[in-house]
C-alpha cells in the first residue's frame, strides 16, 4: 500500500502531469467508484454521479429532464462533436489571460453560471452556496426568479453584482416590480427569458415524481410547485397569476430598457431574425439558449444557431451562449465560434448536488483548467485570441 502511494505521489510531481487536477486521485478510485470529496472529482462526470446519489429521485429528475424525446437535449452537447481543434504549436503560451470584459465588469473566465431555479432541492444552502464559489472563482452568476433565497442574500453572499434572470407571467406590472427589487438589490443586469411562452413537456421530471416517496406537499403548496411562493414574490399576491405569458411581444423589450438603468438581455433565442429584433428594440445583449433542452423541441443545439445570431448581430452587443457544456474544449468551440462567454447550468449543479460549495468551485477549476489547456493547444494566449481558424468542422 505504502509503495502504491509513493508511486502515485512520485506521478502527481511528475511534469507530464503538471496542471492535471489531482493525477495521482484518479488511480486511487476504481473506476465506477464515487468520490468523496470535491477535490477528487476529474470531470465534471464524477460530481455527477455523486450529485444523483445525493439528490431525491423528483429534484433529480427536474434536474436533468428535457423535453418531449429530449431530442434538443442531446442535440446540444453532440453539437460540439461535430467541430475538432486545429492545433498552433509554439506559441508562447506561458502566461494565459482567460479573463472577460462585460459591461465594464473583469471576470475570470468566459465560463458563467447560468440561472437555475430553486437551488435548494438540490443542495440545503442552493444559491448562497453557489454565490460563494462564484465569489471564490470571480465568476458571473445569473440568479433565476424562481431562486429558492432572495436577490438581497444572494448578493451578500456574492459580495460583488450579479445578474438577474427574470420570467415575466400574466402580468407585466409583477414584471416589472421584480425588476425594480433586483435593481434595488444591486444587480447590474437583467436576463429577460422568452423561451417559454406557453409551459412545456417535461416527461423525465414527471416520470422520476412518480417514482419518489416523500410526501411533496411537506415543502411545495399542496397544488404543486406554485412559482409564486417562491421568495422573489414576497408581497406580491400572484394567486390569479399564470407562470406564462405568451402575449408577450418586442415592445416589453423597448418598455423594459426605460424602465431600469439595468444592463438588459435577451435569454432563449436561436435565430438570426430575433437577435436583430432585439438590437433593434435596444437589448444590451443576446443569449442564444434553448434554456438547456427544455423549451420548444426544435431538435437544433444552441451551438448551430450561435453563427447565425453572431452574423445578425454583427458586434453591436455580446453574444452568450449556453447548452451542453461539459469540457473545457465545448467553451472553446462556442467561443470561437464567436460567443463572448460561454453558460453551464447542470455542470454546476452537479457540484452543489455532490459536494456544496466546494463542489461548485470544483466545477469552475475543472471546467476553466480544461478551457487553459485547450487555449494552449490552438495557440490563443487571451479569449480574444479564439478564432475560428481553431476550428474546422469533421467531414
Ligand atoms: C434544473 C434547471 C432549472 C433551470 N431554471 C432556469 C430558470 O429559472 N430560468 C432560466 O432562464 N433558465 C433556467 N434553466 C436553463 C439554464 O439557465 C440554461 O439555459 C441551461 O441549463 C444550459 O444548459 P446545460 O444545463 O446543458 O448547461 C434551467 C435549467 C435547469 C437544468
Amino acid at each position: 500500500m505504502e509503495d502504491r502511494r509513493a508511486f502515485l505521489r512520485f506521478l502527481s510531481a511528475s511534469p507530464l502531469y503538471a496542471g492535471l487536477p489531482l493525477a495521482g486521485a484518479a488511480l486511487s478510485q476504481t473506476p465506477d467508484a464515487l468520490v468523496d470529496k470535491a477535490g477528487d472529482a476529474l470531470d465534471v462526470f464524477d460530481l455527477e454521479k455523486v450529485a444523483h446519489r445525493n439528490i431525491p429521485p423528483a429534484h433529480w429528475g427536474y434536474l436533468m429532464t428535457g423535453v418531449d424525446a429530449e431530442e434538443t437535449l442531446r442535440a446540444n452537447h453532440e453539437a460540439y462533436g461535430r467541430y475538432q481543434l486545429r492545433t498552433r504549436r509554439l506559441v508562447d503560451v506561458s502566461k494565459l489571460d482567460m479573463g472577460i470584459d462585460l459591461f465594464g465588469t473583469r471576470y475570470a473566465s468566459p465560463i458563467f453560471l447560468c440561472p437555475v431555479g430553486g437551488q435548494r432541492s438540490f443542495q440545503a444552502e442552493g444559491e448562497l452556496a453557489v454565490a460563494r464559489a462564484a465569489k471564490g472563482r470571480n465568476t458571473l452568476q445569473v440568479l433565476s426568479t424562481v431562486s429558492s433565497t432572495g436577490v438581497e442574500d444572494v448578493i451578500k453572499a456574492r459580495e460583488a453584482p450579479i445578474w438577474y434572470q427574470l420570467y415575466t407571467s400574466s402580468d407585466l406590472d409583477v414584471a416589472m416590480k421584480l425588476v425594480a427589487r433586483a435593481e434595488r438589490a444591486g444587480c447590474s443586469a437583467v436576463a429577460v427569458t422568452v423561451d417559454l411562452p406557453a409551459g412545456r413537456n417535461t416527461e423525465t421530471a414527471m416520470r422520476l415524481a412518480r417514482t419518489d416517496t416523500r410526501q411533496c406537499t411537506a415543502c411545495h403548496a399542496a397544488t404543486g410547485s406554485q412559482f409564486f411562493t417562491r421568495p422573489m414574490y414576497q408581497g406580491i399576491d400572484g394567486s390569479r397569476l399564470s407562470n406564462t405569458s405568451p402575449a408577450l411581444t418586442w415592445d416589453f423589450i423597448r418598455r423594459l430598457r426605460d424602465h431600469t438603468k439595468m444592463k438588459v438581455l435577451v435569454k432563449g433565442l436561436e435565430t438570426g431574425e430575433d437577435a436583430a429584433l432585439a438590437v433593434k428594440y435596444g437589448a444590451d445583449g443576446v443569449m442564444v439558449s434553448n434554456h438547456g433542452g427544455r423549451a420548444t423541441e426544435t431538435g437544433r443545439a444552441t451551438l448551430e444557431c450561435l453563427p447565425e445570431v453572431v452574423a445578425a448581430v454583427r458586434g453591436r452587443v455580446p453574444v452568450l451562449v449556453d447548452g451542453g457544456v461539459r469540457r473545457g474544449t465545448d467553451a472553446l468551440k462556442a467561443l470561437a465560434l464567436g460567443a463572448t462567454a460561454v453558460g453551464i447550468g447542470r455542470p454546476y449543479i452537479w457540484g452543489l448536488g455532490a459536494f456544496g460549495q466546494p463542489g461548485v468551485e470544483r466545477t469552475l477549476d475543472l471546467l476553466n483548467n480544461e478551457l487553459r489547456l485547450a487555449m494552449a493547444g490552438v495557440g490563443a494566449r487571451s479569449v480574444r485570441e479564439i478564432t475560428p481558424a481553431a476550428l474546422i468542422r469533421k467531414a
